[in-house]
């Protein structure tokens, strides 16, 4: 326990100079209750939304010149597109019209040579520059510079699309990532080109979601009738992770499975499901190995079932034998949220029988997160009442610590060169 917590006091950087998580919270695992409800906390939380390299989109998404994806980003706020240029590059720009600042583009997703704004017909490349003004006349001199869409840094890892809303950022996508990016060196990410997507709202604070799926604490409880059976064993039905380790602010965690685990012949539709295709959600015995990476699994548990690689601040990468999945938690307010899962597979599925497993699995991954949301709806409600300071997290709710230590010095600017300015 002691190694985790030195490992998990170390100084990280997202944006904001070098910092240590709060020491208190790593060691004691008492959080706030203010750090989930308070207004005025959550103002000061939509910095870290501001400053941090973010995942918005998988390059599959935009797999041709022209293809473009919408996103919006509540907490900053703001509304991101994201696209393919005729030259072939993914950028990323404010979706906002230069004339007069009405939102450019409406849809979600979709393939345009051009962006036209729907007001007075500003007309846009899929580089951003401005290509076309009715009435021309009427503007004088526009400057190219000035009047092409605001660009935002966007950088591409493995397939996985990130963004930077800080005008300037203080640090590239792979010093944000750390250690991350040699860990999954060999990581095939970017071959998993077909998703199932699925995004709901709750209403609860954004870091309930981030606790809910940081932690197997309660797994055999909350789902028992869903997943509890097929990943706790009767020798770890906490679910205590196999391995933990930090990579500047982000994580990985080994988590068990558990390999006795049959499906009975008296389920015959999930057993057809878990049959037909090489899901990546949590399997009991032997997967396929097409997804058999050096790096997870550091303990080589022999019941090791996946990896979760946490990435601050609201990103988790599931790495299982057979493939992946994400889960994405974006703050709206203080008590509600946006989340987001992505199911990646190599292939589109080719028969029916592979589409009908896929579609069930997607939908027994739906009511497990319809479990986990009741949960935190509620959760968020009692909170109100502060009848508690502090929620209190266990040894086996590691990453949550974690993750609360490191928001706390944020948002607390515990930055050691804050601190000293402070001093002053
Ligand atoms: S606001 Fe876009 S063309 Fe006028
Ligand atoms: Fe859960």
């Amino acid at each position: 326990m002691e190694d985790h917590i030195q490992a998990a006091l170390a100084t990280f950087d997202v944006g904001f100079g070098p910092m240590t998580p709060d020491e208190d919270i790593i060691r004691t695992g008492h959080v706030s209750i203010d750090a989930y409800i308070s207004p005025e906390r959550f103002e000061r939380e939509r910095e870290i939304f501001r400053k941090t390299w973010l995942n918005v989109a998988v390059d599959s998404e935009l797999n041709n010149p022209g293809d473009w994806v919408v996103r919006e980003v509540e907490a900053a706020p703001a509304s991101i597109l994201i696209s393919r240029g005729t030259d072939g590059i993914i950028r990323a720009f404010h979706n906002v019209c230069s004339h007069r600042s009405l939102k450019l583009v409406w849809g979600e997703q979709g393939c345009d040579r051009q962006f036209v704004c729907r007001y007075h017909a500003w007309t846009y490349a899929t580089d951003g520059s401005l290509r076309g003004v009715p009435d021309r006349q009427a503007f004088g001199d526009l400057d190219p510079a000035e009047t092409a869409l605001v660009q935002i840094a966007c950088e591409v890892w493995k397939g996985l699309v990130f963004i930077n809303l800080d005008p300037n950022p203080r640090q590239t996508l792979a010093e944000f990532l750390g250690g991350l990016t040699d860990l999954l060196e060999d990581a095939p990410l970017d071959k998993f080109r077909y998703t199932a997507r699925m995004t709901g709202t709750v209403k609860a604070n954004w870091k309930a979601g981030v606790d809910a799926s940081s932690e197997g604490y309660h797994v055999q409880i909350l789902h028992r009738e869903t997943a509890g059976d097929m990943v706790c064993s009767k020798e770890n039905p906490f679910l205590h992770f196999l391995s933990l380790d930090f990579f500047n602010a982000n994580r990985q965690m080994s988590n068990p499975g558990n390999m006795e685990f049959q499906l009975p012949d008296s389920r015959p539709v999930s057993k057809l499901i878990f049959e037909s295709i090489p899901q990546p959600v949590v399997k009991s015995g032997e997967g396929t190995g097409s997804f058999d990476i050096p790096g997870l699994n550091p303990a080589n548990a022999p019941d090791w079932s996946n990896d979760l690689i946490a990435i601050f601040p609201n990103f988790q990468l599931n790495l299982a034998l057979n493939g992946f999945w994400t889960m994405h938690y974006w703050p709206v307010t203080v008590d509600s949220m946006r989340w987001e899962a992505r199911y990646h597979f190599t292939k589109a599925p080719s028969s029916w029988r592979e589409r009908f497993a896929l579609e069930g699995s997607v939908a027994l991954n739906r009511d497990i997160a319809t479990e986990d949301a009741s949960c935190m709806e509620v959760l968020q409600t009692a909170m109100q009442a502060r009848a508690r300071p502090f929620a209190r997290f266990g040894t086996n709710e590691f990453l949550c610590r974690h993750q609360a230590a490191v928001i706390d010095a944020i948002v607390n600017q515990k930055a050691p060169h804050l601190a000293a300015m402070a001093a002053e």
